[in-house]
């Protein structure tokens, strides 16, 4: 075996908040500014050092339309942490938050590893949710909560670093 651990991280969220453009950039330090919708579901691994553990993320990619969502949530039993992603220039993306925890609460099983992340922070002038209002949603369920971007590579790194930290440490 190459690695210490093996940890399964799992992006959900509405569609084109960033998910798969967080993935990318995380794996492949690449952007696009193009939009390929995701089919289904797709994974990509990355191996990592952490405290002198080597750690392989796999990191399950969902598509966030609607007609995908039987399959995608039944890929949330096997992971051990959960992202959920909003884009901070679509309100609509972020109220549906609330949706998708429940989503959460329904299909994961037990309790799971959580983090609520607010893409995209790059595009001030098409902000529609501040900062704030994340942070607060993220503390009134008791989750983490991170602003990232994937284009200009903002916290993606450190988003996670941190996760691997917290499962590291269970
Ligand atoms: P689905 O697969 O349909 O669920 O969407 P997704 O959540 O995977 O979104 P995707 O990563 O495909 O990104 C959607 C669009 O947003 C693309 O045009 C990306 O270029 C753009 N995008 C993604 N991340 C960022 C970001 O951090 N900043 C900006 N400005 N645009 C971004
Ligand atoms: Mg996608």
């Amino acid at each position: 075996k190459s690695y210490d651990h093996l940890f399964k991280i799992i992006l959900i969220g509405d569609s084109s908040v960033g998910k798969s453009s967080i993935i990318f950039r995380y794996v492949d330090d690449l952007f696009h500014d193009s939009y390929v919708s995701t089919i289904g579901v797709d994974f990509k691994t990355k191996t990592i050092n952490v405290n002198d553990n080597l750690l392989k993320l796999q990191i399950w990619d969902t598509a966030g339309q609607e007609r995908f969502h039987s399959i995608t949530y039944s890929y949330y039993r096997s992971a051990q942490a959960i992202v959920l992603v909003y884009d901070v220039t679509n309100a609509n993306s972020f109220e549906n938050i609330s949706k998708w925890l429940r989503n959460v609460d329904e299909y994961a099983g037990e309790e799971k590893l959580k983090i609520i992340v607010g893409n995209k922070c790059d595009a001030e002038d098409l902000r529609a949710i501040p900062f704030e209002h994340g942070e607060k949603l993220a503390k009134k369920n008791n989750i983490e909560f991170i602003e990232t971007s994937a284009k200009s590579n903002v916290n993606i790194d450190k988003l996670f670093r941190n996760l691997s930290k917290v499962l590291l440490e269970k």
